[in-house]
């Protein structure tokens, strides 16, 4: 059975810019899904698939300089989690491409399970910290 995401107020980790790129990121999980469910062309889904990845390239780029801004001790440990996402990311585009057009419940349930418990399980840590620690940006 396929997973929805849709954005919600638990998704809100209380960092306006990372709360907006996040909700940008379920925008673009959701479009795929859409597209997915019209059974739009394959280049179409293809390009929804493209934009999440470089969606996801820039967040994580623009959440890693932001955990150094406020000095979050787990940063390291944070990047290694994003690797390891865009890695596995990566290898789903990659079936995708070598298909037949359709998104697998598979690379579906990947983005919504990494979505939800990514943002709430471990983006919430740093903003915990950023609530102790004030950004100095
Ligand atoms: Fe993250
Ligand atoms: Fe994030």
């Amino acid at each position: 059975m396929r997973i929805q995401l849709q954005w919600d107020q638990s998704l809100k980790i209380g960092v306006a810019a990372m709360d907006r790129d996040h909700e940008r990121l379920v925008a673009a999980m959701t479009e795929i899904e859409t597209l997915n469910a019209k059974k739009a062309d394959k280049p179409t889904i293809g390009k929804a698939i493209e934009r999440l990845g470089a969606l996801t390239v820039k967040h994580f780029a623009d959440e890693e300089r932001y955990m150094g801004s406020i000095a979050f001790p787990d940063l390291a440990m944070h990047k290694l989690i994003h690797q390891d996402l865009l890695a596995k990311f990566q290898a789903h585009a990659k079936a995708f491409a070598a298909g037949d057009g359709s998104v697998s419940e598979d690379f579906n349930n990947f983005l919504v399970c990494w979505l939800r418990a990514h943002i709430r399980g471990i983006d919430a840590r740093y903003a915990q910290h950023a609530a102790r620690t004030p950004a100095k940006v």
